[in-house]
């Protein structure tokens, strides 16, 4: 009877061992699912970079300091400013959303469209 009870018990913790391992693996997978942006398809200024500007940079870049990133005005500072040169890693804009001050303003795929942007040759679309 108590060596009954003693594999009962051993099964059953490791069941629970198990069933928290497969959590924690459940976990992990969804945790390294990262959204990227596929290099082939075209980025549109209007609905994919602008929209970044306008929820991220114009609490701060909202005409009194340059690029003015507010919507109508930050496709014209951007390109007379010299922001958006190629290549685009070395750009003055894809610096700083990857320098320490500014890497937090940005979510990794935001940053990657704004790189293909520039790639594709930061044309006002
Ligand atoms: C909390 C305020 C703040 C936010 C938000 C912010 N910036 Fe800035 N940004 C600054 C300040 C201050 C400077 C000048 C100091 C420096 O270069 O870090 C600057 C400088 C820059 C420069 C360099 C300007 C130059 O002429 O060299 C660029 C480009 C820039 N920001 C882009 C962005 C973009 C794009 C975003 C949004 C993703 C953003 N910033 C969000 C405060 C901000």
């Amino acid at each position: 009877m108590r060596h009954k009870g003693r594999i009962t018990n051993t099964v059953i913790g490791a069941l629970i061992i198990l069933t928290g391992a497969a959590f924690i693996a459940s976990c992990e997978k969804y945790s390294y699912i990262v959204e990227t942006v596929n290099p082939v398809d075209t980025v549109h200024f209007q609905t994919e970079i602008q929209p970044i500007f306008t929820a991220n940079c114009i609490t701060c870049h909202r005409g009194t300091r340059n690029p003015d990133l507010r919507d109508g005005n930050s496709y014209e500072s951007l390109t007379t400013g010299g922001y958006v040169t190629l290549p685009a890693e070395s750009s003055r804009i894809y610096s700083k959303i990857t320098s320490s001050s500014h890497e937090a303003f940005t979510l990794p795929v935001e940053k990657q469209k704004i790189l293909i942007w520039i790639q594709q040759g930061a044309r006002d679309n």
